[in-house]
């Protein structure tokens, strides 16, 4: 964050500057040779109408006639000069586009990759909103001051050059120019100084902002649902009332600098007059001269303001810079190993969990992280059916994640076919298991784009035979389009269900050895859900079933399974089948009866393929 003092966000913001033109040092040369060209033909042009004035208004006004030969090449010289300063112009312009769009574009590739690469523990760090604003709002903020860069450079050039050519025209003109010219500067720096905590305060709250106003969009069915909408709309309110307080404070500085910036030059401008007027009857000086030099000032003072544009966009730039920084920064990837699997073989693989314990990381770092699963062992043998049961909060779907690799254990192994999950490639992974998460979610796509993903050997036939497994071939081949219908952003014009089934058919697409569903099938009638598992261990195509892990409530599906392991609060309590337990264990039996309850009175009340809380205390929390 733009901590530290003001030098400080000087010095870094200038660093953050160097780094983009060592990006882009074509582009930006191209850029600044415009603006030099610019600025040296600014002061051409003063010299040119200095000349004008002294060589053919004077005489013609003391003479009473005009020098038509003077004033011929006079008009010649302003054309060219303004003809160059075009060209000048459309160079700065143009390189200095290009130069920050190419860098937001690329920033927001690099950002939007990391992202890809980071593991969940980080992005259980760090909200939706700000993710959207790294890659949005800060990537911009940070390349901001490069559109007035080449602009701000050829200034400095072309100020340097003026005074060279004042110290050529006269010493005391170029005193008032060196004493107007550094102040103009000085009056700049202080500008941006007061500038920085003001622009670092608003670039936070904009990200707060969008921050808020994403997770009520993202939750609007539980705001209107629970009538929070006044207290959403207040909690918004607020931090937008903290941002436009930031940004009145930006422009109330604003209004105190810019007239000053703004006068400076004119008092310059005053200053050579009254000194010129002197030198003049000194006859120290031509009235070409004076009126050169009078012009320059005038001329002068709005490239001047490019400086300042740069200075004040600083803190912005390296607060954005700081924010894309911390991702890009950011370590913790999951290294994947070099052991791939069989890439022939389909036969379904063999899960082991062993003595594997897990701790969230928490929330700040100094604090311990609470424990969620201590001494897991549990075995799903090659093409058999294990069920997960237990209370919310088990520890069921951090069991899921560390079997597909989501999260890795603090101690302990999971292993496929007896390899450290740990040591496999990435691509190996991939090929060989699949998650289906309880919320599915759905691309704005196709359902063919939404199922094959562009994986290699998934086509329309195979596409149909996830979705005959995934119980879906029906409402599929019913959708107007059918493979071609597009679905809406997450889904929207799916039923609960039909999305469940539809990831499904996704995972199931890929052929994985071992499939891992975490309550994916919840919003579907519970007839169908068995019916979807059963398909699943014995395929009517005849290929190789894959073993299965499943977390499951309903008796109808748990009965299917090979074996039942029953956790609670991350540990194994008990295993064995449905019937076993159900005998034995007397928790693992009144979750499963209050469980069936609550499925009865859904049913009676016909709610299955929508998404609908359960009564309280029950089994189905809606994980985000
Ligand atoms: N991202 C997370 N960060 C911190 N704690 C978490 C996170 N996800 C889950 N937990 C905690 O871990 C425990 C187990 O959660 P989970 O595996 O989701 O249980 P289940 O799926 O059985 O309901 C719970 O106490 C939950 O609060
Ligand atoms: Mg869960």
């Amino acid at each position: 964050m733009a901590s530290g003092t003001s030098r400080d966000v000087l010095g870094r913001g200038l660093w953050v500057l160097g780094r983009a033109i060592r990006e882009q040092p074509r582009i930006f040369a191209v850029a600044v040779s415009g603006s030099v060209l610019f600025g040296l033909l600014v002061i051409a042009s003063a010299y040119v109408v200095g000349a004008v004035v002294g060589d053919v208004v004077v005489p013609a006004v003391e003479r009473g006639e005009v020098a038509g030969g003077a004033l011929a090449l006079a008009a010649t010289a302003l054309f060219g000069i303004s003809v160059l300063r075009v060209v000048g112009i459309f160079g700065r312009r143009l390189g200095a586009g290009y130069m920050q769009y190419r860098l937001q574009a690329a920033y927001r590739r690099r950002v939007t990759r990391r992202y890809l690469d980071l593991p969940l523990a980080w992005h259980h760090r760090n909200s939706t909103g700000t993710l959207l604003s790294n890659a949005n709002s800060d990537v911009e903020a940070a390349w901001y001051p490069i559109a007035p860069l080449p602009f701000a450079v050829g200034t400095l050039v072309m100020l340097v050059g003026a005074v060279a050519s004042l110290f050529f025209t006269d010493w005391a003109l170029a005193l008032v120019g060196l004493a107007v010219f550094p102040a103009l500067f000085a009056l700049n720096v202080v500008y941006s100084r007061r500038m920085a905590p003001r622009q670092a305060r608003a670039q936070r709250l904009r990200a707060e902002v969008s921050g808020i106003a994403h997770e009520s969009f993202d939750g609007a069915l539980v705001v209107k649902t629970m009538g929070r909408e006044a207290q959403e709309t207040a909690r918004f309110a607020a931090r937008a009332g903290d941002l436009r307080d930031a940004l009145i404070s930006v422009g109330r500085l604003r209004g105190v600098f810019d007239p000053m910036l703004e006068t400076l030059p004119s008092l310059g401008t005053l200053a050579v007059l009254v000194v010129g007027a002197v030198r003049l009857r000194q006859g120290a000086i031509s009235v070409t001269e004076l009126v050169s030099v009078a012009f320059l000032f005038t001329v002068l003072a709005f490239p001047v303001r490019a400086i300042g544009w740069v200075l004040a966009e600083l803190p912005r730039s390296v607060a954005g810079w700081d924010r894309v920084r911390r991702v890009l920064d950011a370590t913790g990837e999951m290294p994947y190993g070099t052991t791939t699997l069989d890439p022939a073989t389909r036969e379904p693989a063999t899960l082991a969990f062993d003595d594997v314990h897990f701790a969230y990381e928490p929330a700040e770092a100094h604090l311990p992280g609470a424990q969620v699963l201590g001494a897991v062992t549990f075995t799903v043998p090659a093409g058999k059916t294990v069920a997960l049961v237990g209370p919310t909060g088990a520890g069921k779907s951090t069991i899921a994640s560390l079997a597909v690799r989501l999260v890795d254990p603090g101690a302990g192994r999971v292993t496929l076919d007896g390899v450290d999950v740990r040591d496999l490639t990435a691509a190996s992974l991939a090929g060989n298991v699949a998650l289906v998460a309880q919320v599915p979610f759905v691309f704005d796509d196709t359902v063919r784009a939404n199922i094959a993903l562009d994986r290699e050997g998934v086509g329309d036939d195979e596409v149909w035979a996830a979705l005959r497994l995934a119980e879906a071939d029906g409402f599929v081949a019913a959708l107007p389009d059918g493979l071609d219908t597009m679905v809406g952003e997450r889904g929207t014009s799916l039923s609960g269900g039909q999305r469940q089934r539809l990831t499904l058919a996704r995972a199931l697409a890929g052929r994985p050895r071992l499939l891992v569903l975490d309550d994916a099938t919840s919003a579907v009638d519970p007839r169908v859900e068995a019916a979807i598992l059963a398909g699943l261990r014995a395929p009517a195509d005849g290929g190789a079933p894959a073993s299965i892990l499943v977390v499951a409530y309903r008796r109808a599906t748990i009965a299917l399974a090979d074996e039942v392991i029953y956790v609670e609060q991350g540990r194994v309590v008990a295993r064995g089948t449905h019937t076993e337990l159900l005998t034995t264990v007397p928790g693992y039996a009144d979750l499963v009866t209050a469980y069936e309850q609550a499925e009865q009175e859904r049913e009676q009340n016909r709610t299955y393929d929508e998404v609908t809380p359960l009564p309280s205390g029950l089994e189905i929390e809606v994980d985000r």
